[in-house]
């Protein structure tokens, strides 16, 4: 079986390294030259754990390459992917589809033989006619099927996502084209995941229902948090007492600051924008995307309120600024409007991140990029976290509050145990969680 994979971004990689992985023989397409040569030389454009060793020894089994010549990728390929990108369209918010548009052109004029064209990228219902309509219109010889596979991949354990998925979605009621799908996820079938054959319509729609409700899930427990706040409840243990209801689940009940990234943020506003279209408007998912906006610029408050209202000529540490750890995206990060908020603010910023900071010091100013967590925290007059990376769970709490000015922490991901926070001096802000008072250093 031989695949091509059209664009080598986050999914593209990820699913061509795995297929491969199976036992496919994977091609990787992309028009960025460096991005080719760069894999090419066993370098990874982007950081996901497992990825790079996964790409090498594929690719030295002879089963995983890269190119820039469509054309001939295609043209031997049983089934083509398009994993090319679908960022918000500025303006409307709609998913821009001119790239897997131009993609559908060029793989109709390279196509030979029998072939599944499959859309990986996730795309607003309809687009898998569209993408035949145009094959069909600019090669009529071509002997095709378009199918719609959507992802589920999480960024930061996304080869696990891959190889272990609860599910696999197939959009296609042709049957040569499940025969092709069937042989490529021919492992997972083994294990018995559970493989959804369904309409494409139906396939596309599961992609967009399936991360608007994780986002709403998340909006969710973020406004219980505020809740607890206010009554003195603690929004751990009702997320637990909740999540233990199997209806309900214990996933996607970590209150923080809003959901961030490449994914969310533009899935739920195109869901609203299609559903908007067709006179079926999706209310509750309206509400979500306004409260998570809002959410993410009333953390520079939160974090301006616990350093005593003002933090005009203060220094503020920023711990991580990444959507979320084990990954270098910056999209839609809940920092970018946390720290412009504090800069407007008056504040100055230090910050340290594991893996974000070349990404983030192309679109963040002013900002003091420091080696490691506890130089971003010297001279600061608090610390605030925003990113739960590991290296942050065990500070030494006491070299931190040696170098801090202030012992003042605000934990946006709830990471520190509040009452063992007080313990240690610290005046301690987290989220859903009532505060308790540091100890009395003249007690100790
Ligand atoms: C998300 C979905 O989880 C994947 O299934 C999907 O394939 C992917 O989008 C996509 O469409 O490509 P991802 O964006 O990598 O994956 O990250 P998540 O782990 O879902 O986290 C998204 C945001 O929600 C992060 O900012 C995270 O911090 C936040 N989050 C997540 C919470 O605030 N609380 C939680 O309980 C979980």
């Amino acid at each position: 079986m031989r695949v091509a994979i059209i664009g080598t971004g986050y999914v593209g990689l990820v699913s061509g390294a795995c297929f491969s992985e199976f036992g496919v023989e994977v091609i990787c397409v992309d028009k960025d030259t460096d991005k080719i040569s760069m894999l090419e030389a066993g370098r990874m454009p982007i950081y996901e754990p497992g990825l790079e060793e996964l790409v090498e020894k594929n690719a030295h089994a002879g089963r995983l390459s890269f190119t820039t010549e469509l054309v001939d990728a295609v043209g031997q390929a049983d089934a083509v992917f398009i994993a090319v990108g679908t960022p918000s369209r500025r303006g409307d918010g709609h998913a821009d589809l001119s790239y897997v548009y131009a993609a559908a052109e060029e793989i109709a004029g390279a196509i030979d033989g029998y072939t599944v064209v499959v859309t990986k990228s996730t795309v607003p219902v309809g687009t898998g006619r569209e993408v035949e309509r145009i094959i069909a219109e600019a090669n009529p010889d071509a002997e095709f099927d378009v199918v719609s596979n959507p992802e589920f991949l999480r960024e930061g354990s996304a080869i696990e996502d891959f190889m272990r998925p609860d599910r696999v979605v197939i959009g296609t009621k042709s049957e040569r084209a499940q025969e092709v799908m069937r042989g490529l996820y021919r492992p997972l079938y083994l294990l018995e995941t559970p493989i959804v054959f369904t309409s494409r319509q139906t396939s596309e729609l599961i992609k967009y229902a399936a991360n608007t409700f994780l986002a709403t899930k998340i909006t969710f427990i973020n406004e219980i948090a505020d809740l607890c706040e206010i009554v003195e409840a603690d929004v751990h243990d009702v997320a637990r007492g909740i999540g233990l209801d199997g209806r309900i689940g214990g996933k996607f009940l970590h209150a923080g600051p809003g959901y961030g990234g490449s994914c969310f943020p533009k899935d739920t506003l195109a869901l609203v924008r299609t559903a908007e279209e067709v006179g079926s408007p999706l209310r509750i998912v309206e509400t979500v995307v306004e409260i998570n906006d809002k959410r993410k610029q009333r953390m520079a408050e939160k974090v301006i309120a616990s350093c005593g209202g003002d933090v005009n000529g203060k220094t503020i540490t920023v711990l991580g600024v990444t959507f979320k750890p084990n990954t270098d995206d910056m999209r839609d990060s809940p920092s970018l409007d946390i720290v412009a908020g504090l800069q407007a603010a008056g504040a100055t910023i230090r910050a340290f991140d594991p893996e974000g900071m070349d990404e983030a010091r192309e679109i963040m100013d002013d900002v003091i990029w420091c080696e490691d967590e506890y130089e971003a925290m010297t001279d600061a007059d608090a610390v605030t976290i925003i990113t739960e990376w590991n290296e942050f769970r065990a500070l030494d709490l006491e070299r931190a509050k040696s170098l801090l000015r202030a012992p003042v922490m605000i934990d946006l991901r709830n990471i520190y145990d509040p009452e063992e926070m007080a313990a240690a001096g610290f005046s301690y802000a987290c989220i859903g969680r009532a505060p308790v008072a540091p100890a009395d250093p003249s007690t100790k």
